[in-house]
């Protein structure tokens, strides 16, 4: 039979304290006490622990939290396909099977297969790909794109006008998202492209314009400190006309302007 200083010892474990502090990681007073377990397989044994300490609930709770929050982008994420996003012409768009008509577009290519190679996440690097039409501009920000995603980098390419009608989509009441959560998808992703820069509007001063420049400006403001790529076949006056002046500072700020001028490879059967 158990005597019942046994038994007291059974529900109380043996311990020691070795001390009280507070914890850096979760602001609690912690005792730190030397204890031997008292049942189980490990009986007998003994352990220092840190009693009152949070640090491990706090840890697994924003976990939880971090993996919900993944768990939904990642649904977004899935609606905004990009290959769903992305004309029929550009989805085989690759570095390899850009062939560059002459030795600028040749520099060109090699400088964005250099910019996807010290691709940092962390690090904010924009890009402004201006030329005339069909020189590959959306042709090899896909590419880039592409070998980004494979690498593993979150990536999201969208034309203006279809980021305008997919947030206006989101005003539908039966609308599976709501605009916070494209919002959301692009300032999260690693990578965002803005293609077919000044081709939003139709004339400068309606409503529909202000509203527009409105929801540019969100979404470029929500960039910052990460890298965005933009194309344009629009040169900086026409651009300027185009664009709100805020907008489109916002857009040149800091951002590397790259020149793609040649035939258009559309055109190249005439
Ligand atoms: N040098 C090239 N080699 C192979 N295909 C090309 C090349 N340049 C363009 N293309 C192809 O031509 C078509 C037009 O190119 P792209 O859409 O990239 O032009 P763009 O510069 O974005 O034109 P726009 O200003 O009209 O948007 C695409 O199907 C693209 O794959
Ligand atoms: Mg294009
Ligand atoms: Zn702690």
């Amino acid at each position: 039979m158990q005597s019942i200083k046994d038994v007291g010892e059974m529900l109380q474990p043996r311990q020691k304290l070795l001390g009280t502090y507070t914890c850096e990681g979760c602001g609690r007073s912690v005792e730190k006490k030397e204890m031997v377990i008292p049942m189980g397989p490990r009986k007998g044994e003994t352990i220092i622990a840190d009693i009152g300490c949070k640090c491990e609930d706090i840890r697994l709770v924003e976990q939880a939290l971090r993996q919900r929050d993944q768990a939904k982008l990642r649904k977004i994420q899935q609606q905004f396909d990009n290959n769903s996003l992305i004309n029929k012409s550009l989805q085989k768009a690759t570095f390899t099977n850009y062939i560059p008509p002459n030795e600028d577009l040749r520099q060109v290519k090699s400088r964005l297969m250099q910019y996807t190679k010290e691709f940092d996440k962390d690090e904010s690097s924009n890009l402004l790909l201006v030329g005339n039409y069909g020189t590959g501009k959306s042709h090899l920000a896909v590419a880039i794109t592409k070998d980004l995603m494979e690498k593993g980098f979150t990536c999201l390419f969208l034309s203006v006008p279809k980021l305008l009608t997919k947030i206006k989509q989101t005003y539908n009441a039966a609308s599976r998202f709501s605009e916070s959560d494209i919002l959301d998808l692009i300032e999260r992703v690693d990578l965002f492209v803005l293609d077919d820069l000044g081709t939003e509007y139709t004339n400068n001063k309606t409503d529909n314009d202000n509203w527009t420049h409105t929801k540019l400006f969100e979404v470029l403001d929500n960039r910052s400190g990460k890298s965005t790529i933009f194309t344009t076949n629009l040169n900086s006056d026409r651009l300027g006309e185009k664009m709100n002046e805020r907008n489109l500072s916002r857009i040149l700020d800091g951002t590397e302007i790259i020149k793609m001028v040649g035939k258009d490879y559309r055109r190249r059967g005439f």
